[in-house]
């Protein structure tokens, strides 16, 4: 059988090597405490066997989510290659030391750019709020590296459940999941 993480990072690498934009974007669905579900895109930075993770703003829309319903879903698609892949399971916070590291690779602009979006919020002054925001941090760290906030961070969605789908002709697609038991992975085939 194989190892589904092993897999997944085959995949991406294939999507990365076929030229696709943004191969590590990926849907994320989470959901309120009502189960009313909201998905938008993020970008993956890291898969192991401990999870996949992502970064963003935690005073977001989906940071209040995971707050009250730390649980997820994540969903890949890469048209030229038909495959897509499906990873769900609870969601944890990054450490700080993980999200420091991260945080210190981004571009000077995109860390000026996470202190001063305040990400899922209305901007009572129109689009110009954010660029003097952004002037402001400028003015703030005009040298020397630029700390990460501490509304800024991480989350590891740890799969419990990972699905691969790729296309076959006339709808007789392969669609395998691999379901986490204890510490071993379980696999299953599906109908399409
Ligand atoms: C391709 C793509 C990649 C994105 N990557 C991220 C990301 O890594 N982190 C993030 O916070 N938002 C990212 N966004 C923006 C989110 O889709 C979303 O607009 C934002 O995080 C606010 O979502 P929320 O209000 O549900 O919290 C990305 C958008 C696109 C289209």
């Amino acid at each position: 059988m194989l190892d589904p993480i092993v897999q997944f990072n085959s995949w991406m690498e294939d999507a990365k090597r076929a030229g696709i934009d943004e191969p590590t974007a990926m849907a994320l669905a989470t959901a309120d405490i009502q189960g009313r579900p909201s998905a938008r895109m993020v970008l993956l930075k890291h898969a192991d066997e401990h999870g996949f993770v992502f970064y963003t703003n935690l005073e977001s829309a989906k940071a209040a989510q995971l707050k009250v319903n730390p649980q997820a879903e994540l969903c890949f698609y890469w048209g030229p290659l038909t495959r897509q892949v499906r990873i769900t399971g609870p969601v944890e916070r990054t450490t700080d030391a993980e999200a420091d590291a991260y945080f210190a690779t981004r571009p000077r602009l995109s860390q000026i750019g996470a202190w001063a979006s305040q990400q899922s919020r209305p901007m009572r002054g129109g689009y110009f709020e954010l660029e003097q925001a952004c002037a402001m941090v400028a003015l703030r760290y005009p040298l020397g590296p630029v700390p990460r906030p501490p509304f800024w961070s991480g989350y590891r969605v740890v799969p419990k459940r990972i699905e691969f789908w790729k296309q076959k002709p006339f709808r007789r697609h392969e669609r395998v999941v691999y379901i986490r038991d204890g510490g071993a992975w379980q696999e299953q085939w599906l109908f399409p």
